[in-house]
């Protein structure tokens, strides 16, 4: 799959830590508009840490994070909002309200950001859930779902709300190969359906064989692979090499 040159996200010389622990140091790259990126590192390495400074949850300790060419820890809080109904982030619990239906939980993001009609909305719901082949669920309790459906409605409730880009954390993560598959085939097909611009953290390498159109990968705080599928299959770094085998 192509992507534009335009750059979304440029992200200069970011350094985070915890305490004494620096898990991210002097990070620099671009996120271009339209691609599927994957970020792969071993687990603790600071994938998830990093993607939470692309909607303003984290801020840098040094660097910046640019969105279109505006440093994200500048932005004003209303505009922190608007910034995460752009860049919308998939967490790996999925973290749906265990306390609510699938409808309510994917009403709630609309409910909170929109003034549509109830009738509208039911139309929305019933038509995301379509979209993630989930159709007819909508009283299903949380608690009653698999992983699986988790997923999917966790990304249902991603989707509705029209983001640019979307931020997946281990979409894959505890699922079978065969849901993967599924997994994998809507980041696919929700990228090229509404141009969007997908970051995909994962340590699973066959995910990354089928979706990715650039591969980041993180090892020991620094990015030590930024290429494509070809290229970092190619790569005789033995730290890659004992990571993608
Ligand atoms: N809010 C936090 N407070 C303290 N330490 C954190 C916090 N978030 C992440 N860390 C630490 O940063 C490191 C990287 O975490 P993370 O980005 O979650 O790794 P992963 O690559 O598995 O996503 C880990 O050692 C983790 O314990
Ligand atoms: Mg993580």
């Amino acid at each position: 799959m192509e992507h534009s040159n335009k750059i979304l996200f440029s992200i200069k010389g970011l350094s985070k830590s915890f305490g004494p622990k620096d898990v991210l140091k002097d990070v620099s790259f671009d996120i271009f508009e339209g691609e599927i990126l994957c970020v792969i590192g071993q687990s603790g390495i600071g994938k998830s840490v990093l993607i939470k400074h692309l909607n303003g949850l984290l801020d840098p300790d040094k660097g910046k994070v640019l969105f279109e060419g505006k440093n994200i820890s500048d932005l004003k809080h209303k505009d922190i909002y608007s910034l995460r109904k752009r860049v919308a982030m998939l967490f790996q619990s999925g973290a749906l309200f265990d306390s609510m239906n699938v409808e309510e939980n994917l009403i709630l993001p609309l409910t909170e950001h929109t003034k549509l009609s109830k009738s509208k909305i039911k139309e929305l719901v019933a038509e995301h859930l379509t979209l993630v082949g989930m159709a007819g669920i909508e009283k299903l309790h949380t608690s009653e779902l698999s992983g699986g459906m988790k997923k999917r409605v966790a990304l249902a409730r991603a989707i509705i709300q029209g983001p640019e880009v979307l931020l997946y954390d281990e979409p894959t993560t505890g699922l079978d190969p065969v849901i993967s598959d599924v997994i994998n085939d809507l980041i696919l097909n929700m990228n090229s359906k509404y141009n969007l611009t997908s970051v995909v953290i994962t340590h699973d390498m066959r995910s990354v064989r089928k979706i990715a159109d650039r591969v980041i990968m993180i090892h020991e705080g620094r990015i030590i692979f930024d290429g494509n599928i070809k290229e970092i299959e190619a790569s005789s770094d033995p730290v890659i090499r004992k990571f993608i085998s």
